[in-house]
C-alpha cells in the first residue's frame, strides 16, 4: 500500500458523481428548513425574485470562483491559498476558511439532530397520535428545549456524517451522494404535487408565484442574499474542497450550472412542497424558523396520508441536511489529512471530538443554556449569525477578490475554460470575470454592512 506521503489524492470517479456530490452539499437544511421560511416571512413571490437576481450575479460567479481556486490548486482549502499565492497573506484566508465550516457544523448538526428525531417519531406515526392526545402543539418546544433527546439526535447525526466522510470520498461520500440525492429529489417532487391537489391549496401556490413589490425593502434584500450564500455552500472552504477532486479535464461550467440549477428548483419544489400545503389547512406561512418543525406536523396529522407523507418528508429532510454536513466536514479532513498527516479515519475521530462538545452547547442553548447570551444572542444563534451572516460572506469576499484581483486573468481564463476547450467557458468568461471584479466585492460588503447594522 501506498505510504501516507506518496498515497494518490482522491478524485470523485465520474461527473454524475461530481454533480450530486456538490448538489449534496448545496441543498439542505437551506433548502428545506430556510427557503421556505424565508419566504413565508419575507413576503413570497417578490422574495424569490431578489433571491434569483443574487443567485445570479453574485453566489453563481463566487461559486465558479471557488471551483477555480479548489481545481488549480488540487489542495484542501488551506493550502489552495497558500499554494496559488505563495508567501503572501493570503494563507490566512486559507486558515480562515478552514475554521469557517467548524462553526457551520456546529449549530447545523443540531437541526440535522432535530430532523433525525422527527423522522423517528414519523416512523412511528407519532404526529397523528399526538394531534388526538392533543399532545402535538407541545412537541416542537419540547423537542428542542428539552436536555436529552436533541443531544440524542445530535450524536447519531454526527455519528452518521463523520463515518461517511470517514469511508473517503469516492467511496463514502461519492456513493453516498449517487444513492441519496436522486431519492431526495423524487420525495420531493412526489410531496409537492401531492400538495398541489389539496383542496385551498391555490392561494399557497399563488403565494409562490405573484410577487407583490410593495414588500420589498433592504431587509428582503439582504435576507436574499444571505440565503443566497448560504444555499450554494459559499465562503467555507466546502466548494473549494470539492473542486479538489474533480478532474482537470470535467467541464467546470457544466458542474456549476449543474449544481445551481439543482439547488434552485430543489428550493422551489420545496416551496411548493410545503406552502400549498400550509395555506390548504389555513396555516400561518410566516411561522418562521418553527415553520417545518412546528406547523408542518400539524398538517400532517390532518391530510389524507398525512403519515406516509410525514415519513418521506422527514427523510427527505434528513438526507440533506446529511450530505451538507458531510460537505462540511470534509473541509476539516482534508486538512487534518494533508497538513497534519492523519489518516482520514484518525481526522474523523478528532473532528468529531472537537464538534460534539461544540454541539452539545448549541443544542443546550434551547433548554437548560437559554439564558446564557453573547451579545444578547444565544449560543446558537451566536454561531448561526456570526458564520451565516458575517463569516461566510467574509469567506465569499475574499474568494471574488482572489481571484477577480489576485489570480492572473490568463490563469482564470484557463481554468474556466479549461484551457480553451470548453465553448461555454469560453462564452461566459467575460460575464463571470466582469461580476467577479465589479459586482460581487461590492454586493457582498452591503450585505455585510446591512446585516451587521440592521
Ligand atoms: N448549502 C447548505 C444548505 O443549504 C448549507 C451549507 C453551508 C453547506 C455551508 C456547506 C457549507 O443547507
Amino acid at each position: 500500500m501506498a505510504t501516507k506521503d506518496t498515497k494518490k489524492r482522491d478524485t470523485f470517479g465520474s461527473r454524475f458523481g461530481v454533480l450530486v456530490t456538490m448538489a449534496g452539499s448545496a441543498v439542505g437544511l437551506g433548502n428545506l428548513w430556510r427557503f421556505p421560511y424565508l419566504v413565508g416571512e419575507y413576503g413570497g413571490a417578490a422574495f424569490i425574485l431578489i433571491y434569483i437576481l443574487c443567485l445570479l450575479l453574485l453566489s453563481m460567479p463566487v461559486f465558479l470562483a471557488e471551483f477555480i481556486i479548489g481545481r488549480r490548486s488540487g489542495a484542501n482549502a488551506f493550502r489552495a491559498y497558500k499554494k496559488l499565492a505563495p508567501g503572501t497573506r493570503w494563507s490566512w484566508a486559507g486558515a480562515l476558511t478552514v475554521f469557517i465550516p467548524l462553526l457551520i457544523t456546529s449549530y447545523y448538526c443540531v437541526v440535522g439532530g432535530w430532523s433525525v428525531n422527527y423522522f423517528a417519531e414519523s416512523i412511528t406515526f407519532g404526529f397523528s397520535r399526538m394531534a388526538t392526545t392533543g399532545e402535538l402543539s407541545d412537541f416542537f418546544n419540547s423537542s428542542i428545549t428539552a436536555v436529552w433527546a436533541p443531544l440524542v439526535g445530535h450524536f447519531i447525526f454526527l455519528l452518521v456524517t463523520a463515518i461517511v466522510v470517514a469511508k473517503g470520498v469516492k467511496g463514502g461520500i461519492e456513493n453516498f451522494s449517487k444513492l441519496m440525492m436522486p431519492l431526495l429529489f423524487i420525495i420531493i417532487i412526489g410531496i409537492a404535487v401531492y400538495g398541489m391537489t389539496l383542496e385551498g391549496s391555490a392561494a399557497g401556490v399563488e403565494y409562490l408565484l405573484k410577487p407583490d413589490f410593495s414588500k420589498i425593502n433592504i431587509s428582503v434584500v439582504a435576507a436574499a442574499m444571505g440565503q443566497a450564500f448560504f444555499t450554494l455552500s459559499l465562503g467555507c472552504g466546502t466548494i473549494i474542497t470539492y473542486a479538489s477532486y474533480v478532474k482537470k479535464s470535467d467541464s467546470m461550467l457544466a458542474s456549476s450550472l449543474g449544481t445551481s440549477v439543482s439547488d434552485f428548483f430543489f428550493a422551489i419544489i420545496a416551496g411548493f412542497a410545503i406552502m400549498p400545503a400550509v395555506f390548504a389547512f389555513g396555516l400561518n406561512p410566516g411561522a418562521g424558523p418553527g415553520l417545518i418543525f412546528d406547523t408542518l406536523p400539524h398538517i400532517f396529522a390532518q391530510m389524507p396520508g398525512g403519515d406516509l407523507v410525514a415519513i418521506l418528508f422527514f427523510f427527505a429532510l434528513l438526507i440533506a441536511a446529511l450530505t451538507s454536513s458531510i460537505s462540511m466536514f470534509e473541509v476539516g479532513v482534508a486538512y487534518l489529512v494533508e497538513e497534519k498527516k492523519m489518516s482520514r479515519i484518525k481526522a474523523s475521530v478528532l473532528l468529531f471530538a472537537i464538534l460534539w462538545p461544540l454541539g452539545i452547547l448549541c443544542s443546550l442553548s434551547f433548554g437548560p443554556l437559554s439564558d446564557f447570551k453573547i451579545f444578547g444572542n444565544t449560543i446558537f444563534d451566536c454561531f448561526d449569525k456570526l458564520s451565516a451572516n458575517i463569516l461566510m460572506p467574509f469567506g465569499g469576499l475574499l474568494v471574488a477578490l482572489f481571484v477577480g484581483w489576485y489570480m492572473k486573468k490568463s490563469d482564470v481564463y484557463d481554468e474556466l475554460t479549461n484551457c480553451g476547450t470548453d465553448r461555454a467557458g469560453k462564452l461566459l468568461f467575460r460575464t463571470v470575470y466582469f461580476l467577479l471584479r465589479y459586482v460581487a466585492p461590492p454586493a457582498i460588503v452591503a450585505i455585510f454592512i446591512t446585516n451587521l447594522f440592521l
